[in-house]
Order: C-alpha cells, then sequence, then structure tokens
C-alpha cells in the first residue's frame, strides 16, 4: 500500500455556519418494506401493542434523528389522507399506483405520528399535489395544525388526539418534474399550483415552513430551468427548495465511485446559483435555502422493481450497503455539512429497508448497515458549528473527475464545550493519507480523545442478517497535539472521525 503526504489546517476564522440540526433528518414512505415489514409488523415478536417493532425504533431512536419527512416520496402523489385516520376497521384498503402496490391503511397519520415521537423525532408533513391540490392539503393542515371548533380540528380529536400535531414544516408535493411522478406536471403548471396551495396553508396557519419541489435529478432534461421557473413563481411564499439525489455506481468503477461525493457538492452550488439568480432578478432580499430532502448512495446489488405488482409490502429498492457505499454516504455528509450555510433540511432517504441503513428480515433480525455509522457520528458528533478545512493533498483522475482531491473533510466545533470533531473520507481506493493537521486560532491545547475508522479491504464488504459486523467502526489509537499539531494516517477508501477535545 502506498502512503500519499498532504496536510490541512482547521482555523478558528473558517466557519461555514451554525448547523441547522434537521440537516440529520430522516424520511419514511408508505413504500416497499419501510412501514410494513419495517417499522411496522405486528406479528412479529418485538412488536409493541400498537404493532411497532422495538428493535427497529431502537436503532432509529440511536441515530437521534430530528425530524422524519412522511408519507412520500412518490406515494404522496396518490394518497388520500382521509384514509388514513379514523377506526383502523373503517380504513379502506387502495391501490397505491406510484409503487404499484396494496395500501392497506393500517399504519396513518396517527400512528405514524405516535411512532415518530417515541422515535424523538417531529415529523415533516407531504401533502399531495399530484391527484389533489389546494383543497385536500388544507384541509390536512386544518386536522393536523388547528386547535379545536373546525370540521377537521375537530375530526381529529374525535380520532383520539386532542392537541394540535403542530407541524411546522411541509412539502409541496414530490418531485412533480418527474415523468414518473403521477400528476407529473410542467413548471408553470406546479409553481402555480404550489404557490395557490401555499397561500391558503400560511393562512391557515401563518408558523409553516414550506418546501417547493426542485429539479428530483440533475439528469432530467428540465433541470435546471424548472428551479428558476418554480422559484420566480413562488419566491415570496416558499421557505426551501428541495434537493434530491441517489448516487450510484452503475459504471461500476470503483475509484470513480469514490469520488461521486463531488456531485452533491456541484448539485448543491448549482441549485443555490438558481436560486440566488432569481433572488437578484426579483430585488428581493430574500434568501432561499435549500432542503435536500431524498439523500443516499444506492448499494450495488440493490433490487429496484423485480417485484409482483399490486403485493403488499414487496421488497422495494433494497439493497446490501458495501464499505465502498460507506465511504460515499460519509463523503455526500460532509457535503451537507460544507454547505450549511443553505442547506438547512436533508432527509436521508429512507430510514428502513427502502435504501435503509436499518434492514429487517424475514427471518426476523433487524440489523445496521455500513451506513448507519456515518449517519449516526455525523448526528452525533456533527451538532454545532461547521468549519472549513484548508487541504493540500494529492489528487486523483478518474472516468469522470480530474484532479479530484483524494480527502473531502468537514470540521464541527460544539460552541458549549469548544471540542472539535474533523469528519474526513479518503477517497483513494489503494493510497493512504498521512495528514498533517494544525488547529490555529482555537487558543489553549486540544487533545485527541476519540479516533473512529471505518475501513476494510475488500470495497464490496457488507453487513447481512447472518454478518452483522463485518463493515462497523473501529477505535485506534488517538496521536499526541503538540502546539496544535498532529500527524493522522487515513487508510484508503475510508470514513474517519477525529474528535477532538479543547
Ligand atoms: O425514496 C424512494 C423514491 O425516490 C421516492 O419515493 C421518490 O421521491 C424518489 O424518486
Amino acid at each position: 500500500m502506498a502512503v500519499q503526504r498532504g496536510k490541512a489546517v482547521i482555523d478558528r476564522d473558517y466557519t461555514i455556519s451554525r448547523i441547522d440540526p434537521r440537516i440529520y433528518g430522516g424520511f419514511i414512505e408508505h413504500m416497499g418494506r419501510c412501514v410494513y415489514g419495517g417499522i411496522y409488523d405486528p406479528k412479529h415478536a418485538e412488536a409493541d401493542a400498537s404493532g411497532f417493532r422495538q428493535d427497529v425504533l431502537a436503532m432509529v431512536q440511536e441515530l437521534q434523528v430530528p425530524m422524519i419527512r412522511y408519507p412520500g416520496g412518490n406515494f404522496v402523489s396518490g394518497f388520500r389522507w382521509e384514509d388514513s385516520v379514523g377506526p383502523k376497521a373503517e380504513r379502506p384498503v387502495r391501490m397505491d399506483a406510484a409503487w404499484k402496490s396494496i395500501e392497506p391503511n393500517e399504519v396513518g397519520l396517527n400512528e405514524f405520528h405516535g411512532w415518530a415521537d417515541r422515535a424523538g423525532s417531529e415529523v415533516m408533513m407531504a401533502v399531495n399535489l399530484g391527484t389533489r391540490g389546494v383543497e385536500a392539503a388544507a384541509q390536512l393542515l386544518e386536522y393536523c395544525n388547528v386547535k379545536g371548533g373546525t370540521a377537521f380540528s375537530e375530526l381529529r380529536k374525535k380520532h383520539g388526539r386532542t392537541e394540535p400535531y403542530d407541524y411546522k414544516v411541509w412539502c409541496l408535493g414530490n418531485e412533480m418534474d418527474g415523468p414518473w411522478q403521477i400528476c407529473n406536471k410542467s413548471a408553470e403548471e406546479y409553481g402555480v399550483l404550489a404557490r395557490e396551495t401555499a397561500k391558503v396553508m400560511k393562512r391557515i396557519d401563518p408558523s409553516i415552513e414550506l418546501v417547493a419541489c426542485g429539479s428530483s435529478s440533475m439528469n432530467l432534461p428540465t433541470f435546471p430551468q424548472w428551479d428558476a421557473t418554480v422559484m420566480e413563481l413562488i419566491y415570496e411564499q416558499a421557505d426551501y427548495l428541495s434537493v434530491h439525489l441517489y448516487i450510484d455506481n452503475k459504471e461500476d468503477d470503483l475509484d470513480n465511485y469514490l469520488l461521486k461525493g463531488i456531485q452533491m457538492d456541484r448539485y448543491i452550488e448549482s441549485i443555490t446559483a438558481t436560486c440566488d439568480y432569481v433572488k437578484a432578478k426579483k430585488r428581493s432580499s430574500k434568501v432561499m435555502n435549500l432542503s435536500f430532502d431524498e439523500w443516499n448512495v444506492v448499494p450495488g446489488n440493490w433490487k429496484k422493481n423485480d417485484v409482483e405488482p399490486w403485493t403488499f409490502a414487496p421488497a422495494l429498492c433494497e439493497g446490501n450497503y458495501s464499505m465502498a457505499d460507506a465511504v460515499v454516504f460519509g463523503n455526500m455528509i460532509i457535503s451537507l455539512l460544507k454547505h450549511s450555510d443553505r442547506v438547512k433540511i436533508a432527509c436521508l432517504a429512507q430510514l428502513v429497508n427502502v435504501f435503509g441503513p436499518v434492514m429487517t428480515s424475514s427471518d426476523g433480525t433487524a440489523w445496521k448497515q455500513s451506513v448507519y455509522y456515518p449517519y449516526l457520528h455525523a448526528s452525533l458528533f456533527g451538532r454545532g458549528i461547521a468549519m472549513n478545512v484548508q487541504a493540500e493533498v494529492p489528487a486523483v483522475t478518474t472516468q469522470h473527475f480530474t484532479d479530484a482531491p483524494m480527502l473531502d473533510s468537514v470540521a464541527v466545533m460544539d460552541e458549549q464545550t469548544g471540542d472539535l470533531t474533523i469528519f474526513a473520507v479518503n477517497r483513494s481506493s489503494s493510497d493512504a493519507l498521512e495528514l498533517s493537521l494544525e488547529l490555529r486560532g482555537f487558543g489553549g491545547e486540544y487533545t485527541l480523545c476519540e479516533r473512529l475508522v471505518m475501513k476494510h479491504e475488500d470495497g464490496g464488504a457488507y453487513n447481512s442478517s447472518t454478518d452483522q459486523t463485518r463493515v462497523v467502526p473501529e477505535q485506534l489509537e488517538t496521536v499526541a497535539v503538540n502546539h496544535s499539531f498532529c500527524t493522522v494516517e487515513l487508510e484508503p477508501m475510508s470514513w474517519n472521525v477525529l474528535r477532538f477535545r479543547a
């Protein structure tokens, strides 16, 4: 193994932004085995009285997810929210045309709220701007957020929930630019519908924040004109523009794949520039922030829609996340943090089974995939002020990237304690990186109190129900920090967490 050398400086003045905790959000959709057979499985030995699996809940709780987007995703574009409330025995079984699955409505808004509450998460609700529109969105908001005295708030009370849910963040539809979307729209059609829906929703509850649909992929021909047009129509009413990205290794080229976190940087920077173009055009002082409300890597061996249509809880979008996936995934988290001045909300899509960091199997087990750990580390140690890491390191060239730095990293300072955490990925599959670090301008001496690494000689190694700990973090020996300098070696293809104590 070759060892490359590089250096990096973190200066007390290199601050990016205070990180909005909602950047560690998640996503649960009525899709595949995310809800049914995932978080909810009443026949399972681990199910509680309301049918939710306690072992799965514990794994989600450990992640400290501040907010969970619900109930879709593509699902929301055909969703009749009224079907999912009231006595379970009276709820209809529906054909969910988004995923060609059977939706029994056994888990609905009230059950999900109870689960999210126990997970320690707020709910980020979505309204259907596919088959439905302003009226259904307004009535759902009334059901959720109005105290009482009106038809839908009283209906909620009748359903056993006295206090309003008071959901703060609402998605105005989902991926409405996508030809796969139920009632896919042009940017003009969507922009007008979203704006009119937003107007009514904010009259009902002025405290809510609204997320307008941005492009669902950089690869769609409508990107980024979609975003510009939608923003022009809804700049005053929206609070965030949504961004979605799933990174895959469809070229089956490991070295190229390991650099693909760069796609996320480019995407965020393009969308930010598009929003700022509209801001300038409107002579507005309002800054449009981003809600990266679907992001993930796609496991190499995933099965997309290789299932019988019109079945209940088919195994959609499931696969085993590898060591290489964990590095690219960690790099996506670093990208979100590097852009935390504009990305205020992000949702890992999704939390269980469907592209899930938590998996359940038919033999009844639940386990953590490789990507669970970078998410856990970032959520636990990545709260505070994001700081730039200025690095000089060797570059890598692959089929899609020229002279890309082999290292990507970001630092986070906990304002209360002064503790500093560096998240770093070594994106070379073959070479280690000996990195000289300087902590500049912090005053006082830091100690490196913890050093976590995820590495594996086999980039394809993954955890499974029968081998749950093949790719897990390890604690490495710490090294001395002398007058704010230290040197660490970052293994090839690794995710690293360096925790410095003030
Ligand atoms: O997360 C799976 C699906 O991917 C979501 O339903 C959709 O919004 C996206 O295309």
